[in-house]
Order: structure tokens, then C-alpha cells, then sequence
């Protein structure tokens, strides 16, 4: 089977299973309100929770930023990327936090993803719930250590977890 074939039957048996993602252009998904070509909705789905993506202060600044820094970065943080604009708005959150330093991830997934990597060692131990975003449940499973999972919001298979994990490290199986 060449690659255009095992493609259309990954297509074909994902469809059949009815796991094909569909997205809708929304005319912005920041607001109270979306529109789509199905009509007019409530946003409950979105993250701009303090409705900051359209405030007017932040939108100025922004169309400042770009005609002060351009609109890129220009490269990896670890290279040429990494300006004096980042280094002040980690110095900035850092002291607004109460921290010594910041450091600035470009979005929460790859945060995750830098945390847990940096911190967890072979031998470490991660209890997540089940229903933990997939940006955590990933980087725990890539990570050396062994992940349990609890059941979502459950106290008692959290202990379970927990105990197994005491067992073990008492010298259990
Ligand atoms: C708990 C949690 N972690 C991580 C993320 C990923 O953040 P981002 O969309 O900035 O990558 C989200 C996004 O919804 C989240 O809710």
C-alpha cells in the first residue's frame, strides 16, 4: 500500500467511526458572541475569559508593538527571537507575581509540556486525573517517570493511586 492509499483507508476508517473533526469559521472566536455561516451564538467555548483579545488598551498596544517590533518574532527564543520586549514583560510578571523570574512560553500547551519535561526523572511518580488537558496527560506519558491516572474529580481513586504508589515504594511490587 502506498502512502495515498494507507491515507484514504485512515480516512475512510475514521470516518466510518464518525471521528472526523469538522471546524467552523467563526467570524472571531473572542466575544460574548460568535457568528457562523449557521447563525449567530453564545460563546461558551472559548478562553478569552476576561474578555482582554478586545479591549481597546490591549488592542493598542498590540498595533504598537507591531510597528515597533514588527510582526514576528524573527526567530527561536533560543537565537535572535528573545527581545528586549519579552525580557521586560517576564521582568514585568515576575515582579507582579512575587517571583524572582518568568519565564514566557508562546502558549500554555507548550508551557506544560516545558514543565513537566524539565521536572519529572526516571524515577518520579505523576498522578493526573484522567481528564487532565491533553497537554499535561501527553507530556506525563513521554516523560520517564510512570503516570497514573485518577478517575476525573475523584477523591477516593486519587487515594487509591496514591496508596498503590506508598506500596510500592515501601518496598512493594
Ligand atoms: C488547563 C489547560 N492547559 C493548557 C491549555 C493549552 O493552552 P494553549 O491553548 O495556550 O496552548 C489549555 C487550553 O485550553 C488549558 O485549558
Amino acid at each position: 500500500m502506498n502512502w495515498e492509499q494507507r491515507i484514504d483507508e485512515a480516512l475512510k476508517d475514521r470516518q466510518s467511526q464518525g471521528l472526523m473533526r469538522q471546524r467552523a469559521a467563526v467570524s472571531a472566536g473572542a466575544g460574548r458572541w460568535l457568528e457562523s455561516e449557521s447563525g449567530r451564538w453564545r460563546n461558551f467555548a472559548g478562553n478569552d475569559y476576561l474578555g482582554l483579545a478586545r479591549h481597546p488598551k490591549v488592542i493598542a498596544a498590540w498595533q504598537a508593538g507591531a510597528a515597533r517590533y514588527g510582526t514576528g518574532s524573527g526567530g527561536s527564543g533560543h537565537v535572535v527571537g528573545y527581545s528586549e520586549a519579552h525580557r521586560r514583560l517576564e521582568q514585568a510578571l515576575a515582579e507582579w507575581a512575587g517571583y524572582p523570574r518568568a519565564l514566557l512560553f508562546i502558549s500554555g500547551y507548550a508551557a506544560n509540556q516545558a514543565v513537566i519535561t524539565a521536572l519529572a526523572g526516571a524515577k518520579d511518580a505523576l498522578v493526573a486525573d484522567r481528564l487532565s488537558h491533553s497537554s499535561l496527560l501527553e507530556a506525563a506519558n513521554l516523560a520517564p517517570g510512570r503516570l497514573r491516572r485518577f478517575l476525573h474529580n475523584d477523591i477516593e481513586s486519587l487515594k487509591r493511586q496514591l496508596s498503590r504508589l506508598l506500596w510500592s515504594a515501601d518496598g512493594g511490587d
